[in-house]
């Protein structure tokens, strides 16, 4: 069969992960894709990089805009992430071209989703983002695919491997939040600035596309009321467990029902969780959300939420659907039918 040609675009984490997947699963990818998954074209800023991945046999190009242009190439995968700049610029222009698009980056698809989906949908290609929400979780596809026949009204769990690896090391060990976060850096769990993972504005991001993909609305990250970790002492978390609590940056997004109109209430925040509550016992960068639907009941999804071989295995998961025929965005439904709910503001509650 034809094999699928793919261009990543950034080398980091995920990217250098992405090319080690595909390098050691191919036989089985391919048998699972129909067809080969091909890497064409590679791209990031410093080519002398050592990436502890062989690349000589892939094109090198230097402006990840470029991967756009090359005509031999059927998907186009993003992997340099901030939500504009190249990485926006490139969504555009590849998706213009006819190309599929795969990212990791949920600050873009939080910030322009539904300009990209619209876009994609036009051009006929397929909008992928697996790897935006809760690293290696098969979120996205659980709530969109699994779920599909379901009205649900509230999401939430632990969407941030950093902050869950800073609140649960902080715990066990004792250690300063400063010494934990720059492990959690080394380990490849923190975004390029790490303030996007301390203050909530990554789960912010994650939280807003989970909405949208839960309940079918359109995303509104900018009504996503805001606190991230910083604010949390070692003394919180030691006064916490003597009263039997952990604490947790928790997500929640949930219907408001109780206006003249529904209402889209959305908050990360960090929260006491009870030793005996399933998202207590949630260490490390390991995610969790819950879903509650109106006839499977209560889903609960758990997994590495960041780290280079979660990531690339959702990025990959996605490009397996691509190749099998896969078009339009990875939404509940097409975008202009995305529902549009007001903020429903925490006052309310
Ligand atoms: P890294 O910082 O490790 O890698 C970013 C890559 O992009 C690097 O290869 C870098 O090039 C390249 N790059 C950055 N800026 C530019 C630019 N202006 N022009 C060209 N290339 C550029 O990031 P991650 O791999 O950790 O993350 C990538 C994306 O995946 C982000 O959107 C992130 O939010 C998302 N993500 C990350 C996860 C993780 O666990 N790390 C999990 C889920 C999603 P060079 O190497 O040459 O400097
Ligand atoms: N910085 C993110 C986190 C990466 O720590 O969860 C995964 O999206």
């Amino acid at each position: 069969a034809e094999p699928l040609n793919i261009a990543l675009a950034g080398l980091g984490t995920v990217g250098a992960g992405v090319v080690r997947l595909i390098e050691t699963n191919a036989e089985l990818i391919a048998r699972r894709a129909r067809r080969p998954i091909r890497i064409s074209a590679v791209s990031a800023r410093d080519r002398t990089k050592d990436r502890g991945v062989d690349l000589s046999g892939y094109r090198w190009l230097d402006d990840p805009a470029d991967v756009a242009g090359q005509s031999d190439i059927d998907v186009v995968v993003e992997m340099v992430g901030g939500s504009d700049g190249p990485a926006l610029a490139l969504a555009r222009k590849a998706i213009a071209g006819g190309k599929s698009f795969v990212t990791a980056n949920k600050a873009m698809i939080a910030h322009h989703g539904l300009e990209l989906a619209a876009a994609a949908e036009a051009a006929g290609v397929a909008l992928k983002f697996e790897a935006a929400v809760a690293g290696g979780i098969p979120v996205i596809k659980g709530l969109s695919e699994g779920a599909a026949a379901n009205a649900i009204e509230r999401v939430y769990g632990i969407l941030n491997g950093t902050c869950n690896y800073i609140l649960s090391t902080m715990e066990d060990t004792g250690r300063d939040f400063a010494d934990v976060l720059a492990e959690a850096q080394r380990l490849g769990y923190a975004e390029a600035d790490p303030t996007f993972d301390v203050e909530g504005i990554d789960a912010a991001h994650k939280l807003a596309i989970l909405a949208g993909i839960a309940f079918g609305t359109r995303l509104r990250f900018d009504a996503v009321e805001t606190t991230g970790i910083s604010g949390v002492m070692a003394a919180d978390i030691a006064q916490a467990r003597a009263l039997g609590y952990v604490i947790r940056l928790i997500g929640t997004a949930e219907i408001d029902r109780r206006g003249a109109a529904p209402g889209l209430f959305q908050r990360v925040r960090p929260h006491l969780i009870h030793c005996d509550h399933p998202l207590a016992s949630v260490d490390g960068a390991t995610n969790a959300v819950v879903a509650e639907g109106n006839f499977m009941g209560r889903l609960l999804f758990q997994g590495a939420g960041a780290g280079e071989g979660p990531t690339a295995s959702a990025v990959v998961a996605d490009l397996i659907d691509i190749a099998r025929g896969e078009k339009g965005a990875a939404f509940s439904m097409p975008s202009h039918e995305l529902e549009s709910l007001e903020p429903a503001q925490s006052g309310h509650r």
